[in-house]
């Protein structure tokens, strides 16, 4: 049984979560959702902003959650823990339901002034968000941003569903339906911790291949599938090191982050980190060909033609194949045609565990996509597909295959 002056008692093997509770109509849902996940066996613990106290009591959620709701940064009960961060770590997951643009945008910008944010700050816990605001809110670009800077750093979104508003409108703005916040609640709360202990080096985004000072050979790889793998290796709890190209999305809450710009300098950082990872997972679209000499000077516009010689850029997994000792090793292959060949000779040239194949070409499984559509070939001879589906669940299915080559289901 939770002790009701504690702030995080709980049962052995219980699941916590943190349900954070903002200041807008959709407040009294809380209480709801509360009541849902208790029914799941979950400790649930409340933290509510100010405004979230004038629609719906403490007391309210005091008794629906079993456990002391939290509502002041410098509330005194235990003088000797510091709440947010004893909260923040007890945390399983932390909801937020309803959450207010004002919020939402606290959060993407890290601004901590209260219990709440400065729980979701010094949180590692997977965070799930359900908005609820008016339309025009929601459509508001900033709005947008913020979700989508938000997604992209491993936050869970659930919602909003159109319905009636509050002001009368009838739109998109809606606070999700209770079991659906629960079910996203309890499938972040499923995910297996099987990497716990392991060390995943991976690698995202393009390498930029300098022509001059404000010139260079590139590609489209927008880093949004290693990103992807990076923060499903931290949801199972594996210890990761990010080596990304240049790209223009937030890395994801927990990585170690090593920013690169040239497949050279990429080559660098990965044989660096090589020695001690246990999965290594090459994502990153490296160049394959770069300028032979990078001119010092903006190179000028000439009335003749510019010939640029080029040559080939180490080819990293060619080198990480050859090294190889414990390490699992997985390449992507990005084609536009004869996947199957082009893969399959990849896996044998690059002496790797596994190949991820994607056709570039196909709707849904270009650069820049959230989704993807990839064939896994294993040394062994097996080959899974993963059909069209969001790249955080792709990500997932690749690591399970990466667990199981390590023997580590
Ligand atoms: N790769 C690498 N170093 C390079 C080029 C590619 O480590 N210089 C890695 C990629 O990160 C990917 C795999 O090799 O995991 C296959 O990359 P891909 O571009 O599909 O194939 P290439 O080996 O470059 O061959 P090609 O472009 O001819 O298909």
């Amino acid at each position: 049984m939770s002790d009701p002056r504690g702030w995080i008692d709980k049962m052995d093997g219980q699941k916590t979560v943190i349900l954070g509770v903002t200041g807008c109509i959709a407040a009294y849902r809380a209480a709801d959702i509360a009541g849902a996940l208790k029914k799941n066996g979950i400790a649930v613990h409340v933290v509510m902003t100010k405004n979230a106290q004038k629609f719906i009591t403490p007391r309210t959620l005091e008794a629906i959650s079993q456990n002391p709701v939290t509502c002041d940064l410098f509330e005194r009960d235990k003088p000797w823990e510091v709440g947010h961060v004893s909260l923040a770590k007890a945390a399983d997951a932390v909801l937020i339901a309803p959450c207010t643009a004002n919020i939402l945008g606290k959060i993407a910008h890290g601004i901590a002034d209260d219990m709440l944010t400065t729980t979701v700050m010094a949180t590692k816990a997977p965070i799930i968000i359900a908005p609820a605001m008016n339309t025009r809110m929601y459509e508001n670009p900033i709005v947008q941003q913020n979700i989508e800077k938000l997604e992209s750093m491993g936050c869970r979104f659930v919602g909003p569903v159109s319905g009636r508003l509050a002001c009368g409108d009838v739109g998109l703005g809606h606070i999700a339906d209770t079991d659906d916040i629960a079910k996203a609640v309890l499938s972040v709360l499923d995910v297996k911790k099987d990497l716990a202990g392991l060390k995943i080096l991976v690698t995202a985004g393009p390498t930029c291949e300098p022509i001059d000072p404000v010139r260079y050979i590139a590609n489209r790889s927008s880093g949004k599938m290693g990103y992807a793998i990076a923060q499903a290796a931290l949801e199972r709890g594996g210890e990761v090191i990010l080596v990304s190209g240049p790209v223009h999305i937030p890395p994801p809450r927990g990585a170690r982050m090593v920013s690169v710009e040239t497949a050279e300098q990429m080559r660098d950082a990965v044989l660096g980190e090589y020695e001690n990872a246990d999965i290594v997972i090459m994502a990153a679209a490296v160049a394959d060909f770069m300028p032979e000499s990078a001119d010092g000077s903006k190179i000028k516009k000439a009335d003749t033609g510019l010939e640029i010689k080029l040559k080939k850029t180490p080819d990293i997994l060619i080198e990480l194949g050859k090294r190889k000792k414990n390490q699992i090793l997985i390449g992507f292959a990005a084609e536009t045609d004869n996947l199957e060949e082009y893969a399959k000779q990849k896996l044998i040239d690059k002496n790797l565990d596994m190949v991820a194949a994607n056709d570039v070409s196909l709707p849904g499984a270009g650069f820049g996509c959230d989704t993807n559509i990839v064939t896994c070939f294993l040394k062994n001879g097996e080959k899974i597909a993963l059909d069209l589906a969001p790249k955080i669940k792709i990500a997932h299915s690749i690591l399970d295959q990466a667990a199981r080559l390590r023997g580590n289901v």
